[in-house]
């Protein structure tokens, strides 16, 4: 188990950081422009105009809110624009002292948000290096800010945005996509376990939210860190006031990676289960019976990404997941598949 976790494990957090949120920050660090292994594919994140110039800086500092939600000004340089730049509630072109960016940025706003980002002075960020982009920047593209773009004002159907999967999503998609039911995590020994709070089985990486009833047992025998790695994968709780995250951040990705492994194990290993092992046993190996195996690389990835893998996709998946763990045997092999599919940012984002 420990080469699956590290080799996949390493992938799949790799893979995540290049595509998650990519282009955020690199207007201002040289660092995230060029990274060592970066694929080519990403040219798109180099900022298109001044405008995007300084979204892209500021984004470090403010993307956290404001990516979705009601104010979602940093998902893309039209939100961006057409939410926050030629709003003349907040930006006054050729006027920086009277626009409420600015005032927002020193903390001297009118109105019961003084300051942006709140509780810590935009400054701050400055001494600390998370941004690069000063005030007095942000002042001087306002005295000359372009005028806006004519289309501005069109819908532009095109500009999806794409965001994470909730923890709550990702439970319970995974749950259906690999027939696994709640069966398989907690006690069902009481005929009225599903009114109780569940008992949860150890050893099976269960991952539920800590709000939803009948809630889970605090009974010595019980999995206690279910909750724990629900709100690690990103879920709030609203019973102790906590948030869910919007991002995407290395604590999600490891309870991510664990969850992947263990649920796939549980799948493959649940007898008759097909979600997994559709077209293939584990008796099957690509020796033996290569166009089963071929046949189920390409039908898993149908279903777990909603669409089917280009030749390349699925070759790459075959040569560098598959096969190396088949070598040790095929159940590996499956749920090592399996779990680097969980890990693709086809699955993770909506
Ligand atoms: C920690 C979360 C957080 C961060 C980080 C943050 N904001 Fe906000 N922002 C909020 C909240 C909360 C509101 C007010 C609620 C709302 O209107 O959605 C808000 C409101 C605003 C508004 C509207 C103010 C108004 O009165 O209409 C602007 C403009 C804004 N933010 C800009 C920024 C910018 C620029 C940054 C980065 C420098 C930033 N925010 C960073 C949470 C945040």
């Amino acid at each position: 188990m420990s080469t699956l976790r590290s080799m996949l494990g390493a992938a799949a957090l790799a893979s995540l950081a290049l595509t998650l949120g990519a282009c955020f920050g690199s207007a201002n660090s040289e660092e995230s422009r060029n990274p060592p292994d970066r694929p080519t594919e990403e040219e798109n994140c180099e900022a298109k105009g001044k405008n995007d110039e300084i979204r892209l800086a500021l984004a470090p500092a403010c993307e956290g809110c404001h990516l979705t939600g009601n104010k979602p000004f940093f998902a893309s340089l039209t939100s961006f624009e057409s939410g926050l730049v030629y709003n003349e509630k907040y930006v006054k072109r050729g006027d920086p002292e009277n626009s409420m960016l600015i005032q927002l940025l020193k903390g001297v706003a009118p109105g019961s948000y003084p300051q942006m980002p709140p509780g810590q002075p935009y400054s701050e960020l400055i001494a600390n290096g998370r941004v690069t982009l000063t005030i007095d920047k942000v002042e001087a593209w306002i005295r000359d800010l372009p005028a806006p773009p004519a289309e501005l004002e069109t819908p532009a159907p095109g500009e999806f945005t794409v965001r994470r999967l909730s923890a709550e999503e990702m439970v319970v998609s995974l749950m259906a996509q690999l027939g696994l039911t709640l069966e398989d995590f907690v006690s069902t020994s009481a005929t009225d376990w599903r009114d109780s709070a569940y008992i949860v089985a150890g050893g099976r990486f269960f991952v539920w939210p800590g709000d939803w009833s009948p809630g889970i047992s605090g009974q010595y025998i019980s999995d206690s860190r279910t909750i724990e790695r629900f709100e690690a994968l990103g879920g709030g709780n609203s019973l102790v006031y906590r948030k869910k995250d919007a991002n995407f951040g290395p604590s999600a990705g490891q309870a991510l990676v664990q969850m992947s492994q263990a649920w796939c194990a549980r799948a493959v290993d649940k007898s008759g289960n097909k979600a997994v092992l559709r077209h293939v046993t584990l008796a099957d190996t690509s020796a033996k019976n290569p166009d089963a195996v071929q046949k189920n690389l390409r039908s898993l990835y149908l279903r777990m990404l909603g669409q089917p893998p280009s030749e390349a996709e699925a070759q790459a998946l075959y040569t560098q997941v598959y096969l190396p763990l088949e070598a040790q045997n095929t159940r590996l092999a499956w749920i090592g598949t399996c779990a680097a599919l969980v890990r693709h940012p086809l699955w993770i984002t909506y």
